[in-house]
């Protein structure tokens, strides 16, 4: 029986060094040490020994017991440890790599040309003043003194709600009224800024959805010498000191009289190129002093009261400085043409 039992150890430590794995050390533990091992049964069935063998037999398996168990363990240790090493080889970083770059975000052409504008107006003692880009047919047209079927609503085709009446706003004017209702009488020096909307061919020069800015100024005494001094202060503010204006005859239906201002080609410097197609000149926005009828629809007396009104276009003027051919980029959302900004 001892002899057994010597054997039995010599075994298990000889294939205890073949095993390579933890599932491997399972089944070799169950195997030599588990409930129905070899090793189990001998010492459940020591009482069928003769007595004198007894002693040293259960010693024995006692002995090969634990010397299995340590060397279990030890295996055990060994294996864990290689795994270790292992995934820490397999899975190892280098922390000193440059990291992966983050793409930082940046401001839409339209946004930056919009901060860049309203900050000269801003600093020139102008309000911002938000208005709303879904109107009224009374405000867009009716109060900007084009009643029903005056044919200048031609000019400012638009997208109609299902709502009778409910429009997309095709300028920033309709906030004239908006802001007169909401000061009269006090006197105003605001800008309105926003998406407007014209239901037009898409083509590189049109496009159906655009921003304004808007301005207005109402008080006692305004004068069309305000207004030229005013814009022909934004457009040094804008274009740089030297830059030459000029007012042309226009006609709006909400403004009496109305000018259209230009300034001078800073491609060509007045010269005639492709940009300002050999005139010399841009136009830049639209403007007038208030009509009369559109002061009374906002609440001041035109008696009393006056003012004057423009409008432009920052994608206009962002197109000139850039020398953007083609509108179409703005809403297109190609990111070739974003990222330039
Ligand atoms: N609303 C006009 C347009 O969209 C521009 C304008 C504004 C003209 C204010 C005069 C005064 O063309």
């Amino acid at each position: 029986m001892l002899e057994r039992l010597n054997e039995i150890e010599a075994q298990a430590l000889k294939e205890l060094d073949q095993v390579s794995s933890s599932e491997e050390l399972q089944t070799w533990k169950t195997k030599y040490l588990g409930r129905s091992a070899e090793l189990g049964v001998i010492s459940k069935r020591l009482r069928e020994l003769p007595k004198g063998e007894r002693p040293a037999v259960g010693r024995r398996v006692n002995e090969v017991k634990s010397a299995l168990d340590t060397a279990h363990d030890e295996r055990s240790g060994a294996l864990r440890a290689t795994a270790l090493e292992h995934t820490l080889r397999a899975e190892r970083i280098d922390v000193t790599l440059p990291g992966r770059p983050v793409a930082r975000g940046r401001l839409h052409p339209s946004t930056l040309g919009l901060r860049g504008i309203l900050e000269i107006w801003r600093e020139m003692g102008f309000q911002v003043y938000d208005s709303r880009e879904v109107e009224t047919d009374e405000y867009n047209f009716g109060l900007l003194n084009m009643p029903p079927h005056h044919p200048a609503r031609d000019l400012w085709d638009t997208f109609y709600t299902t709502e009778p009446g409910v429009l997309l706003r095709t300028h920033t004017s309709p906030g004239q009224i908006h802001v007169m209702r909401e000061r009269a009488p006090e006197p105003i020096r605001v800008v309105l800024p926003g998406m407007c909307y014209r239901y037009e061919q898409i083509t590189a020069r049109s496009e159906i959805q655009f921003n304004q800015i808007e301005g207005l100024a109402i008080g006692s005494n305004i004068t069309f010498a305000d207004l030229k001094g005013t814009l022909n202060a934004f457009a040094r503010r804008m274009f740089g000191q030297n830059v030459r204006t000029r007012f042309r005859a226009s006609h709006f239906p909400f403004t009496e009289p109305s000018a259209e201002m230009d300034i001078e080609c800073f491609v060509c410097g007045g010269q005639g190129c492709s940009v300002c197609k050999s005139t010399g000149w841009l136009e830049i926005l639209g403007s007038g002093m208030v009509h009369p009828t559109v002061l009374e629809n906002g609440g001041y007396d035109p008696r009393e009261y006056s003012g004057f009104a423009f409008g432009m276009g920052p994608e206009r003027i962002v197109m000139l400085k850039h020398r953007i051919e083609d509108i179409r980029y703005f809403w297109g959302n190609d990111l070739r043409f974003l990222e330039q900004f």
